[in-house]
């Protein structure tokens, strides 16, 4: 698969169709690309089974090949071999191409003692800063200097520590883990991200060796080693992923199952959808969505870290709301600049006003017993960025009338397979 696959090219939805049946969810790309970074930390060879080829990822086995390692897929496992691994340079066009190169930094450091990096690219929802990765790295000992375009970091004086994130920053989580699990030293971190995605990093290292605990709470005790062994592992599903489909039947009226999820990672979406007058039924690593024959609106969702509503998955519940009886009110917490796909869903016939961090969204469906679900109207459609572009399929499959989507280059980051899936469910895409 070519890195600017979809680049240009269109999905042609059909929309209006109920869907129904059910889908399993592939591996979380947010759960990959640290791992692939840690693959740095053991000189050996390293399979990350059933792994989605997004173009993050391959953008990530590129990184790992320019470094001296290599990675190959073989069938569905990627087997990364850094057992050669001696360059610290993480080329510019890759930091532009993935903000989340950033998160070679860490394991970098632990693995050369030294990292450079381009400033790091990626999605275009607002400014994304990564000071607070510098500053926790500062407290573990590295010398960071800013030349011209590029930041350049020497660990020259590890030493035990004690961090605190002022925010509860997913990727300084992640690179503060990295560092300090390939490094002989001992971190205690307070007030740290407590993703899924971070508690799936700490199984994938501890089952490498390092001695780390936490992950998940306020507190991550991280006790690292430098002798790191081989590592066969397989990431959690991808709980957005889950999101996107269990949204597609909420819009259609449908009745969608997702399979081999994890229920307790999905809560606040699925405490959302809820609220929506949607019947969740979760039974053991399985969620069914029932929908109503009108939804309802919801007062306020407001994104925050984790457990509360995922920023990832505010634009797919945009789309819901904008058919549900009634307004809703989103506060964007995480993000400055993530409505890009409340303009495209204007186009649709959608009534959204925004103000700042704020969208009113008042919903399509109006009459007293409002009639069953709202209905937008296809068009041509252009997403600005990964979830932005999913949400504008599920937009469409709403739709009275054809649309067609644009911006694929941004949904192959983080999806895979997602039209064969929705049309597995009964949905009409080419
Ligand atoms: C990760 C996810 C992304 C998700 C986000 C929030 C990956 C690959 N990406 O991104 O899908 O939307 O978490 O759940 O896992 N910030 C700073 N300074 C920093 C770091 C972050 O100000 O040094 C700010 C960011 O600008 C942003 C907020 O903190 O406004 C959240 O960022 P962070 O949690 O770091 O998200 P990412 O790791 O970039």
């Amino acid at each position: 698969m070519n890195l600017n696959a979809g680049k240009g090219q269109k999905l042609l939805i059909n929309g209006g169709r109920r869907l129904e049946g059910r889908v399993k969810i592939h591996s979380a790309k947010n759960a990959i690309l640290p791992i692939l970074a840690a693959t740095l930390l053991t000189s050996s060879t390293s399979v990350i089974e059933d792994c989605p080829r997004f173009s993050d990822v391959l953008s990530s086995v590129d990184i790992i090949k320019s470094l001296g390692g290599s990675a190959e897929f073989d069938g569905d496992n990627l087997v990364i071999n850094t057992e050669n691994v001696d360059n610290f340079r993480i080329p510019h066009n890759k930091t532009r191409e993935m903000r989340s190169s950033v998160i070679f930094l860490g394991s970098l450091l632990a693995r050369c003692g030294q990292a450079r990096l381009g400033l790091p690219g990626g999605c275009e929802i607002g400014s994304r800063p990564i000071d607070l990765h510098l500053k926790a790295f500062k407290q573990m000992g590295v010398e960071i200097a800013d030349r011209h375009d590029e930041i350049v970091c020497r660990a020259t004086n590890l030493k035990n520590s004690d961090i605190h994130l002022n925010f509860p920053s997913v990727g300084a989580t992640e690179n503060v883990m990295l560092l300090a699990a390939g490094s002989n030293i001992k971190v205690r971190l307070t007030n740290p991200a407590k993703e899924p995605e971070i508690v799936d990093l700490q199984a994938f290292l501890n089952k490498a060796g390092a001695h780390i605990e936490g992950a998940g709470t306020n507190e991550i005790l991280i006790q690292g080693t430098k002798r790191m062994r081989a590592v066969e592992h397989r990431s959690i599903p991808d709980r957005i992923v889950a999101a996107t489909y269990l949204c597609a039947g909420a819009i259609t009226g449908g009745d969608v199952t997702v399979s081999d999820v994890i229920p307790s990672d999905l809560q606040a979406i699925l405490e959302v959808l809820r609220e929506t007058g949607c019947e969740i039924d979760v039974r053991g690593d399985s969620v069914r969505l029932s929908a109503p024959r009108r939804l309802n609106s919801v007062d306020y969702i407001c994104t925050m870290p984790h457990p509360g509503f995922p920023t990832d998955a505010q634009a797919l519940m945009m789309s819901v709301l904008s058919v549900a009886h009634g307004a809703s009110i989103f506060a964007e917490n995480m993000f400055d600049n993530r409505y890009k796909h409340a303009e495209e869903l204007t186009h649709m016939g959608a009534d959204i006003t925004l103000d700042g961090r704020l969208a009113v969204v008042r919903g399509l469906c109006s009459g007293v017993d409002g009639g069953g679900l709202g209905r937008l109207s296809g068009t041509r459609l252009e997403g600005r960025d990964l979830r932005g572009t999913a949400a504008l399929i599920v937009a469409a499959l709403n739709a009275q009338g054809v649309s067609e989507v644009y911006g694929l280059e941004h949904l192959y980051r983080g999806y895979i397979g997602l039209a064969e899936g929705l049309n597995s469910l009964g949905a009409d895409i080419c």
